[in-house]
């Protein structure tokens, strides 16, 4: 059962989210070899980096010089995080399509994430956008499902906070899974929701793999009618914010399963897993991606000779 014909936009995340809580440091010059490859793969998105304290996020603190040297296309929008002003100050010296500004629902994440109320996020936030000088401003509400301190978030709040974004005058959101604790029927419920009540919205669904829930959540968001989701080549990362969190639903996974159910998804799956490839021999940690490591669904196996032999016993042709 094909949940959707609409085509579905995927938007790479891990050389931010991914990345900022890698196994070591990934050199400047390999961070734009891989956003080049990213670049060429259909890829709606990407987020590059992250404008933020270099003490907080080291393996990111080479930010400007990534978007000085990458090579374009034209076909891609390219955004990074920023936590707070001086983020977009040094973003605005850059060339962007986009900032991604975050805030959590939860006001402990928010805290432990930025040292900041929710509602001192929110006025930052407005000032962020006034100031963005026609720069596309995204808004990320994180834990929207959970938070590692305090526990399930209720969907009213979500719903009160998008308004909130909205009423600031930002141009998209994105409804994070932070920690990975939704489940399908809680994507489909709170998407519904989303939807219904900001028909005009451009919706990205931010998920976490951490218990293995992210693509079933993935295609749960497509049946409540979303079109556009985050993840990271490999699955790599975690937030270095969010106690227990693992890397983002992987790409080729996510791409692989879209694909191969028959969605609308015109990502290069081969240009994909190598690009992981590049990525893995980059990283200390294993990925935790499946496809790269299994092959597609595509993949044969060599018959052995045995086999081989017993069917023409049995006079069956293979
Ligand atoms: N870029 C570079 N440096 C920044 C910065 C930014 N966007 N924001 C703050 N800083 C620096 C300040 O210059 C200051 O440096 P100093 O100690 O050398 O003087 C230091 O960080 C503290 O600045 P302050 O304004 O007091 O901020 P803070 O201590 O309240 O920190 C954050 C707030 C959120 C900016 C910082 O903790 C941060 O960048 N966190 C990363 C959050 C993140 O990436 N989370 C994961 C993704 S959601
Ligand atoms: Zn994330």
């Amino acid at each position: 059962m094909l949940l959707s014909t609409d085509p579905i936009y995927i938007q790479e995340v891990g050389m931010r989210d991914g990345l900022q809580s890698a196994g070591s440091f990934i050199e400047t010059p390999d961070k734009v070899d891989l956003i080049n490859q990213l670049s060429k793969l259909g890829l709606t998105k990407i987020e590059v980096t992250s404008f933020v304290s270099p003490k907080a996020v080291p393996l990111l603190a080479d930010a400007e010089e990534v978007l000085q040297t990458i090579e374009r296309n034209s076909a891609v929008q390219y955004t990074a995080l920023i936590p707070n002003l001086r983020g977009l100050e040094r973003a605005l010296q850059t060339e962007l399509d986009e900032v991604n500004v975050v805030m959590s629902i939860s006001e402990a994440h928010n805290l432990a994430n930025l040292r900041l109320s929710c509602s001192e996020s929110m006025a930052q936030i407005a000032t962020i956008v006034e100031r963005s000088a026609g720069l596309r401003v995204n808004g990320t509400l994180a834990t929207a499902f959970a938070c590692p301190f305090s526990g399930p978030t209720e969907p009213r709040e979500v719903l009160n906070w998008a308004q909130r974004y909205l009423d600031v005058g930002i141009d998209s959101l994105t409804v994070a899974d932070t920690i990975g604790a939704a489940t399908p029927g809680q994507v489909y419920s709170l998407c519904k929701q989303i939807l219904t009540r900001f028909p005009n919205i451009e919706l990205t669904l931010h998920l976490h793999n951490t218990r293995g829930l992210g693509i079933a959540n993935a295609l749960a968001g497509i049946a409540a009618g979303v079109r556009r989701f985050d993840a990271s080549f490999g699955g790599v990362g975690g937030c270095p914010y969010a106690p227990g969190a693992t890397g983002n639903v992987c790409t080729e996974d996510l791409v692989h399963a879209l694909q191969f159910d028959g969605y609308s998804c015109a990502v290069d799956l081969e240009g994909l897993i190598a690009a992981t490839d590049t990525l893995a021999a980059l990283l200390p940690e294993q990925l935790p991606g499946l496809v790269r490591a299994s092959g597609t669904s595509k993949k044969r196996h060599p018959m052995s000779e045995g086999l081989r032999k017993l069917a023409s016993e049995k006079r069956i042709s293979l």
